[in-house]
């Protein structure tokens, strides 16, 4: 079914997100039809650009990132027609008058109710100064509806957060504010609510009568790439853990939703956020977190170098590259058991995975007696495999008393003929619908952010715990001991 036809407003539109993700994304839908061709697209940015210019980097783009390919000239032709481009300094509202006339026309030419969908492609501390201009400038005066989208960081810790949204606040509206979790747009992870809560092999054993532990891992192989700059304020703590892992985290721990209504769902992940049992004292983080930074090293071969001789970055930079915890949710679901959350840049591999791993059966069983049985485990592949695969105990076929681990498998992206849908499609789809339920309400990330300040308090305290580890590595090796010390380890990643 196609969105509602609307303006998109791309401010950012000559950066990384528009060029990799954005342009791709519009164009995937618009090719699936779920753009109808009562839509125009503005590109803003401070550069001049003509239309055909902008039009031609948004053909570089598609050809370059897009699951489709605009090959089929007279399709590209229509599609083309719909972007536009202006340049605007965000900070002079006179500029911001001047688009809404632009909008005028492009609602006119096309045929657009007046609906208007502010993607916010910039550095945060922008995103107030622009919502007042986008309403001193008579932007938020069509007829139609009016989202704001916003990309992450939302806020450096809480308090930054609660100014920001502050901002936001005197001119939009929560349910207007489509705050972008990229990792919530992702198939596998929109897919654990499914998995847990229509299967019942699943649903009866989530829980800490059944589960010994969750591993969440989130493996990259890149470093800061020419993001030095934003990373080394940033860092994993910021970058990753407070929205990426907190959210993949609240997904595995939430109740289940009365309804499946966005802000059901919305309702039930803060409660499981909130359920975080917090860090109280500097000891407790040293005791639970590890955090550690890449030093030079190497990946097949290929030599890397050092975090602090990136680009960009203090050479004496106490920024973590590398982020590992065992945290509790202090909640009649989880009571004791632990969830060890990892994370980090220039690791060995690519991948994110969530791996549920099952208590043992009662060892007065027979065959738990005489063999060392595997744990069962579930494992959800988020990327770049998608799929599930689960671990059980099964007899060796042809040898008496012998008990193998096997796996089933489920691999969705494997299967041919599926190409789904990148998590910018369907993140910019669901805002075009209206659809906010993976989105992050301002409950969630404050609760995130109350979290991880705990965190990033201790760690200004005292520098002295970060830990070094080669480029390619799997990260310090003291995060084997986190959960050695309860009788655990990790599973490896594929
Ligand atoms: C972004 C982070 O939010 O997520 C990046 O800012 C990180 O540092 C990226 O590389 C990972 O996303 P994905 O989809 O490639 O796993």
């Amino acid at each position: 079914i196609a969105a509602e036809g609307a303006v998109y407003y791309l401010f950012g539109a000559t950066g990384d997100l528009a060029r990799r993700k954005l342009f791709p994304a519009l164009f995937s839908l618009y090719k699936e039809g779920k753009l109808a061709e009562n839509f125009a697209v503005v590109g803003l940015a401070r550069r001049p650009r003509t239309n055909e210019q902008f039009r031609a980097d948004v053909h570089e783009s598609i050809g370059e990132f897009c699951r489709y390919k605009a090959d089929d000239a007279a399709l590209w032709e229509r599609f083309a027609e719909h972007f536009v481009y202006m340049s605007l300094d965000i900070n002079n509202v006179d500029g911001f008058r001047e688009l809404a006339a632009l909008s005028k026309g492009l609602d006119e030419k096309f045929n657009i109710p007046g609906n208007r969908l502010f993607y916010l492609a910039l550095a945060p501390n922008l995103f107030g100064p622009v919502s007042f201009n986008l309403r001193d400038g008579g932007l938020l005066e069509s007829p139609g509806w009016n989202r704001l989208v916003i990309e992450k960081p939302f806020g450096y810790d809480l308090e930054s957060a609660r100014e920001l949204n502050q901002q936001l606040s005197q001119v939009f509206e929560e349910s207007e504010i489509y705050r972008i979790d990229h990792y919530l747009g992702k198939e596998m992870v929109q897919n654990i609510q499914v998995l847990r809560f229509s299967n019942a092999f699943f649903e009866p054993l989530w829980n800490n009568k059944h589960i010994a532990n969750v591993q969440i891992s989130l493996s990259e192989t890149v470093g800061v790439e020419e993001r030095g700059g934003y990373y080394d304020k940033s860092g994993a703590l910021r970058d990753m853990v407070q929205n990426h892992m907190m959210q993949m985290l609240a997904m595995i721990a939430m109740e289940p939703p009365s309804r499946l209504h966005a802000e059901d769902l919305r309702d039930e992940k803060v409660k499981a956020l909130r359920s975080l049992r917090p860090f109280d004292s500097a000891a407790e983080v040293n005791q639970h977190v590890i955090r550690g930074q890449y030093s030079e090293g190497a990946n097949n071969d290929k030599p890397l170098s050092g975090y602090r001789q990136e680009d960009s970055v203090n050479p004496e930079s106490t920024t973590e590259t590398y982020f590992a915890a065992r945290v509790y949710l202090d909640n009649f679901r989880w009571a004791g058991v632990p969830f060890y959350i990892r994370t980090g840049k220039r690791l060995p591999v690519k991948t994110t995975e969530v791996v549920i791993e099952f208590k043992n059966v009662p060892d007065n069983m027979l065959f738990a007696q005489r063999h060392d049985l595997a744990p069962n485990l579930l494992v959800i592949r988020v990327n770049p495999m998608e799929g599930i695969y689960i671990k059980i105990n099964a007899k060796k076929p042809g040898v008496d008393n012998v008990v193998q681990p096997v796996s089933m498998e489920f691999c969705q992206s494997c299967m041919i003929g599926i190409n789904t849908p990148e998590a910018y499609e369907r993140l910019i789809y669901d805002a075009a619908r209206g659809e906010s339920t993976y989105f992050t309400r301002w409950d969630e990330v404050a609760e995130a952010w109350s979290f991880v300040d705990r965190i990033a308090s201790a760690w200004r305290e005292d520098s002295s715990t970060l830990q070094l580890y080669p480029a390619g590595s799997w990260g310090p090796a003291s995060v084997d001991a986190l959960l050695a010390a309860d009788g655990f380890h990790w599973w490896p990643v594929n």
